[in-house]
C-alpha cells in the first residue's frame, strides 16, 4: 500500500513538508502525485540525452584496434569531438543472441556492472562468430542465421536476418557516453601535470564545457550531490520493418507502446506512486528494461542490462534506404520500410545490451529465459484465489472472513495480513493484543487447506529494542548516507533504517529471519509479501532514497536503484526456501521488481484504483509483464483505493479469474467488500468466477510448467499465437491464456455484451454454452453480469476439475473432466502436468506429463513422463464439434483393461458426454468411438 495512509500519518507527524499540502486537502483524493515525480526536463541527464542531435554521431570504429576471437570481437570507438575512447565488445551467444558492451577504455574508476548470477543466471554461453568480410568500411560477421555488420564511420551495427535488416545500433547516431572526469576546479592542476603523459597518446582528451546539472542537481527541496559528476550512457536501437514495440514495464500504458514525440520518454525508475495516472510514461514500482518488436515475419527483443534510472524514447520512422542500399549484397529490396526508433539512456553504469533475434515469439521468450531465468512453477495454492485487505484486524476478523467464504461456498486459498498485524510496524512480529495465537490461527486455516500471508517490508523501525533493527545496525547492515552515517528516512513505523540488500551478507542475514525459530508464529503454511521495496521513503525525493546514499561496494543508489526491490525479493525467497531446507515451494509477492524477478515469485501492479479505467488497464499491464518474463502477475481485484460499486467488483473478479495472479485487495479506508457482502446476484456471479478459476487450475498449472521450461508467458497477446495476424498487434483488451483459451473480460460499466475478435481460421467454443464462433470473424457476444466471455480453441483438449471445494488443496485427489473441442478436421490435442502440487520433487523428475490426442474418432492418452503416483482419475469426457454422433465408446486401458462405455448426447450444448471412464489420469488408454 502507498502514501495515502501518510495523510493521516502526516497529521501526527508534522515533519512532513512534502506531504502537508496533501494533508490539507483532507480527502483521500489528493492529486499532488504527478508533481512529486520528475519529468525529463527536471532531470539533467534526461535533458542532455534528448538534446543529442541525430544523424551526426561523433563516433568512429578504430579498425586498427580490432581484436577478433572465436566468439567475440572488440574494437575501440573514438569520440572525434572529445577524443575519448570507448571499448566495444560484441559477443556471439547461443540461441541467436548477441551481447554488446560499451565502456570507457580508461575509466577514472570502475563503473557499476550488475553481478553475474543475480539478474543474469550465469555468464551466457558463447557461440561462434565468423568473419565473413572485412574491408576499410565495415566488417561483416555471421552468427548462426544472422549477419552482423559493424560500420566504421560513423560507428553503427546492423543485424540482418533472411536478407532483411532487423535491428540497428546507433543508426540515429545518439550514442552518448559521459566519461568519468574530474571536476573543473580541482582538475586544472592535474591537467597540467598530465600534459606530458598525454602527449604520448594519439589524441588528447578535449575538455568540454560543463552543462547544467552535471555536478549537482536539485529537485524540489532535495539536493543531489553528484560526487562523480556526469556518468550517464545512452544509445539508440532501431527496428527496421517493425511498427510495433512492447514491454519495458512498468507503466500504466497500453500494451503496444506509443511514440514519445510529444510526451516524456518512458521512465524506468522504481517508485511508489500514489494513485497513479493512466496512459502515460511515468515510472511505477518496477522496471524491466526489455523490449520486443514484432511484425508478420518475426519477433526480436533487446535487454538493456542496466540498473540505474533509465528513460526510453520511441518514435515511428522509415528505414534509411540509402544506407541499406549500400549493403545491396546483404539486404534485399529497397522499398520503403517502416521503422521504430528507440533511444535508451541511463544515469550511470555501462552500456550492456542483449539482442535476441527470435525469429518466433517463442524463440525470443526462451532466449530471454536463458539469460535471466524463468518463472518457477508456483505451488498450486499460489495460482488459486487470494483474499487480502488492509487490514484484517484481529483473529476474530480472520475467523469470520474465513467462515463466510465457507458459508457462501466461495473457494479461497489464502488470507492475507497487511502492516497492522505487526507490533508497531516491526516486521516479523505480531500485535499481541490482536494476534495472540498466530500458530493456532494458521492451523485453523490449514484444516481447510488454506494458508496465511503476512507482509514483510524492508524498512526497519529505528528502535534499539527491536532486534531486527538493532542487529542490522550493530552488524553494519544498513544503507548509509554519503558521509558514511546511517541513512534515516520515514516510512510506516516512523523513523526507519533500510538493510542494504545489495550486500550478499545482508541478504543472508535477512534470509535467516524467516527461520521458524526466528519468526515466531511462522510455519510452512505462512507465506510472505514484500511491499514498499522500491524502496518507498515518505520524506525522500520522489518518495525514495536520495541518489547519493551509499550501498555495498561504495556504489551510490544512483547506480543500483532499480535492483533494490529485486534483492529484497531474492533475499526473502532465499529465506523461505531455507526454512524448509529447500523442500517446499513458498509463495512470495513483491511490488518492486527488475529483470529476472520472475525467479523469486509473483508481482502485482501496485496501488491501483477502484475505477473502470483501472480494471481495463490491468490487462495490458499484465500482458506487458508477461511479455518480459514476469508471468506470475496480477492486479488488485476490486481496485485498492476507493469504493467500487457491486458491478465493478463483479466484473473485476471475472477478469482476475483469468489473470495469472488472482488477489482481491483494498485500502484501509475502503468499505468491506468481501463477496458475501455484495448483493446476492453479484455474490453468485463472483462465486461462479471463482469456481471457474478453480476448475481451470490444472490448465494454469500446466501452463506454468511449460513457462518454467521454455520461458513463455501464460497470459499473452493474440499475436504470440497468431503472429501473422496484423489486426492483433495492438489488441490488448482480449488475450490468450496458453494456446487454448481466448478471454475478453468485460471492462465497461453497464455492458451486456462485447465484440470479440476470433483469430485464426478454425472454430472457437464458448466454454459454457459451447456455442461455436468462426475464426476470422468479429462477433458480438452477449455477456450479462454472470458471463465471462471465454472461448476454447477448436483443436484443443483442456483437463479441468469440476467439483467445488473450499480450496485448491482439497481438490488434490479430485477427478478430471476432459473438455475436447474439435477443430474442423475433427482433431484435438492437449497436455497435463501433475505432481504433488507443493514441493520441489518435480525437479527430480517426480511428476507426470500426459499428452491427449483425438484423431479419427479415437482419443489417446499417452505419457510423456511418469515418475509419480497419483489417485487422480478421469470422471468425464466432453467432446464438442462432433459431426456424426457415435453410439458406443470402447475404452482400452493399459492397466484397467477393456470396457464399453455409454455415450450420451447433450442436445442443448451439442456435446457428446462419456461418463466414468474411471481410468487413473496417469494410465495410458485409447477411447474408440463407434457408430
Ligand atoms: C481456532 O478454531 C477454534 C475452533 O473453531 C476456535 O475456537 C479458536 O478460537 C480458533 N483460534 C483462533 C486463533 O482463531
Amino acid at each position: 500500500m502507498a502514501l495515502s495512509r501518510v495523510m493521516r500519518f502526516g497529521l501526527r507527524m508534522t515533519s512532513f513538508p512534502l506531504l502537508l499540502s496533501c494533508v490539507l486537502l483532507v480527502s483521500q483524493v489528493c492529486s499532488v502525485s504527478r508533481d512529486n515525480f520528475k519529468r525529463c526536463d527536471q532531470s539533467g541527464f534526461c535533458k542532455r540525452h534528448r538534446a543529442v542531435d541525430p544523424g551526426h554521431s561523433p563516433y568512429i570504429s578504430l579498425f586498427d584496434t580490432l581484436d577478433i576471437q572465436p566468439s567475440q570481437i572488440s574494437v575501440e570507438l573514438l569520440n572525434t569531438k572529445n577524443n575519448v575512447r570507448l571499448r566495444l565488445e560484441l559477443f556471439g551467444l547461443q540461441h541467436q543472441t548477441t551481447r554488446i558492451k560499451i565502456n570507457e577504455v580508461n575509466p577514472l574508476k570502475p563503473r557499476y556492472e550488475i553481478p553475474v548470477g543475480d539478474v543474469l543466471n550465469a555468464e551466457p554461453q558463447q557461440d561462434t562468430l565468423t568473419v565473413v568480410e572485412k574491408n576499410d568500411d565495415h566488417i561483416t560477421l555471421s552468427l548462426e542465421k544472422s549477419i552482423i555488420v559493424l560500420n566504421r564511420e560513423p560507428f553503427r551495427i546492423d543485424f540482418i536476418n533472411d536478407d532483411e535488416p532487423t535491428v540497428s545500433i546507433n543508426a540515429q547516431g545518439l550514442l552518448k557516453f559521459e566519461h568519468l572526469r574530474k571536476k573543473k576546479e580541482d582538475s586544472q592542476e592535474k591537467k597540467e601535470e598530465n600534459e606530458e603523459e598525454k602527449a604520448s597518446c594519439a589524441e588528447e582528451e578535449v575538455q568540454e564545457e560543463d552543462e547544467p546539472d552535471m555536478w549537482e542537481e536539485t529537485f524540489k527541496s532535495f539536493h543531489d550531490s553528484k560526487p562523480n559528476g556526469p556518468t550517464s550512457v545512452g544509445l539508440d536501437v532501431s527496428f527496421p520493418g517493425f511498427e510495433h514495440v512492447y514491454g519495458i514495464p512498468e507503466h500504466a500504458e497500453s500494451m503496444a507502446l506509443k511514440s514519445t514525440k510529444s510526451s516524456d520518454p518512458y521512465r524506468l525508475f522504481n517508485l511508489d506512486v500514489f494513485e497513479y495516472e493512466l496512459y502515460n510514461p511515468m515510472a511505477l514500482y518496477g522496471a524491466v528494461p526489455v523490449m520486443l518488436a514484432h511484425n508478420e515475419k518475426r519477433t526480436v527483443g533487446i535487454f538493456w542490462h542496466n540498473a540505474a534510472e533509465t528513460w526510453v524514447d520511441i518514435a515511428s520512422n522509415v528505414a534509411d534506404k540509402t544506407f541499406f542500399s549500400k549493403m545491396a549484397d546483404l539486404v534485399k529490396g529497397s522499398t520503403e520500410l517502416p521503422q521504430t526508433d528507440t533511444h535508451w539512456f541511463s544515469e550511470s553504469g555501462i552500456i550492456d545490451l542483449f539482442i535476441m533475434l527470435g525469429p518466433e515469439p517463442s524463440d525470443v521468450f526462451s532466449q530471454y529465459g536463458q539469460l535471466t531465468g524463468t518463472t518457477p512453477i508456483p505451488p498450486l495454492f499460489g495460482i488459486a484465489y487470494h483474499q487480502c485487505r488492509w487490514n484484517y484486524n484481529d483473529e476474530d476478523d480472520i475467523r469470520n472472513v474465513d467462515a463466510k467464504f465457507d458459508e457462501y461456498d466461495l473457494p479461497m486459498d489464502l488470507l492475507w495480513l497487511d502492516i497492522e498485524h505487526t507490533d508497531g510496524k516491526r516486521y516479523f512480529t505480531w500485535d499481541g493484543s490482536k494476534f495472540s495465537h498466530p500458530d493456532e490461527m494458521v492451523k485453523n486455516l490449514t484444516v481447510k487447506g488454506r494458508k496465511l500471508v503476512t507482509i514483510v517490508d524492508p524498512h526497519l523501525k529505528k528502535d534499539d529494542s527491536y532486534s531486527v533493527y538493532s542487529e542490522a545496525k550493530s552488524q553494519n547492515h544498513l544503507v548509509k548516507n554519503k558521509d558514511g552515517s546511517e541513512y534515516e528516512g520515514w516510512c510506516w513505523p516512523g523513523s526507519s533504517g533500510w538493510p542494504d540488500f545489495l550486500n550478499p551478507e545482508v541478504r543472508k542475514w535477512w534470509a535467516s529471519k524467516f527461520a521458524y525459530s526466528s519468526y515466531a508464529g511462522s510455519s510452512k503454511d505462512l507465506h510472505v509479501w514484500n511491499d514498499m521495496n522500491e524502496p518507498s521513503v515518505f520524506n525522500g525525493p520522489e518518495v525514495t532514497f536520495q541518489k547519493d546514499v551509499l550501498h555495498y561496494g561504495g556504489w551510490e543508489n544512483r547506480d543500483v536503484h532499480n535492483l533494490y526491490g529485486f534483492y529484497v525479493h531474492k533475499a526473502t525467497m532465499d529465506g523461505l526456501l531455507e526454512r524448509t531446507g529447500g523442500e517446499e515451494r513458498p509463495f512470495l509477492l513483491t511490488r518492486a521488481f527488475f529483470a529476472g524477478s520472475q525467479k523469486f515469485g509473483a508481482v502485482w501492479t501496485g496501488d491501483n484504483m477502484a475505477s473502470w479505467d483501472h480494471l481495463k488497464i490491468s490487462n495490458p499491464m499484465i500482458l506487458s509483464l508477461n511479455l518480459v518474463g514476469i508471468t506470475f502477475s496480477g492486479a488488485d481485484v476490486g481496485g485498492f483505493f476507493h469504493n467500487p460499486d457491486a458491478e465493478l467488483v463483479t466484473r473485476w473478479y471475472q477478469a482476475g479469474a483469468f489473470q495469472p495472479f488472482f488477489r482481491a485487495h483494498a485500502h484501509l479506508d475502503t468499505k468491506r467488500r468481501e463477496p458475501h457482502l455484495l448483493p446476492n446476484a453479484n455474490m453468485l456471479a463472483i462465486r461462479d468466477a471463482l469456481q471457474q478459476r478453480y476448475s481451470y487450475l490444472p490448465y494454469w498449472y500446466t501452463l506454468f510448467y511449460w513457462g518454467e521450461r521454455n520461458g513463455g508467458p501464460v497470459m499473452m497477446p493474440l499475436w504470440v499465437e497468431f503472429p501473422k495476424d496484423k489486426s492483433t498487434f495492438s489488441m490488448d483488451d482480449q488475450f490468450m491464456i496458453g494456446k487454448a483459451l481466448l478471454v475478453k473480460p468485460i471492462t465497461e460499466q453497464g455492458s451486456t455484451g462485447t465484440n470479440v475478435y476470433f483469430p485464426g481460421n478454425d472454430l472457437w467454443y464458448d466454454v459454457e454454452s459451447f456455442q461455436t464462433y468462426n475464426g476470422g470473424d468479429t462477433t458480438y457476444v452477449r455477456a450479462g453480469l454472470t458471463k465471462i466471455p471465454v472461448f476454447q480453441r477448436g483443436g484443443t483438449i483442456i483437463p479441468r476439475k469440476m467439483r467445488n471445494r473450499r480450496s485448491s488443496t482439497l481438490m488434490k485427489s479430485d477427478p478430471f473432466t476432459l473438455f475436447i473441442c474439435l477443430n474442423r478436421e475433427g482433431e484435438a490435442t492437449g497436455n497435463l502436468f501433475i505432481d504433488d502440487y507443493h514441493s520441489y520433487n518435480y525437479k527430480n523428475g517426480k511428476y507426470i506429463l500426459k499428452g491427449f490426442n483425438f484423431r479419427k474418432n479415437v482419443l489417446e492418452s499417452v505419457t510423456g513422463h511418469k515418475d509419480y503416483q497419483t489417485d487422480e482419475w478421469i470422471e468425464k469426457i466432453v467432446i464438442s464439434g462432433f459431426q456424426v454422433q457415435p453410439s458406443i465408446a470402447i475404452l482400452k486401458g493399459s492397466v484397467s483393461g477393456q470396457k464399453e462405455l455409454e455415450v450420451n448426447y447433450d442436445i442443448v450444448e451439442d456435446n457428446i458426454i462419456i461418463r466414468k471412464p474411471g481410468v487413473n489420469i496417469a494410465e495410458n488408454f485409447k477411447l474408440i468411438l463407434q457408430p
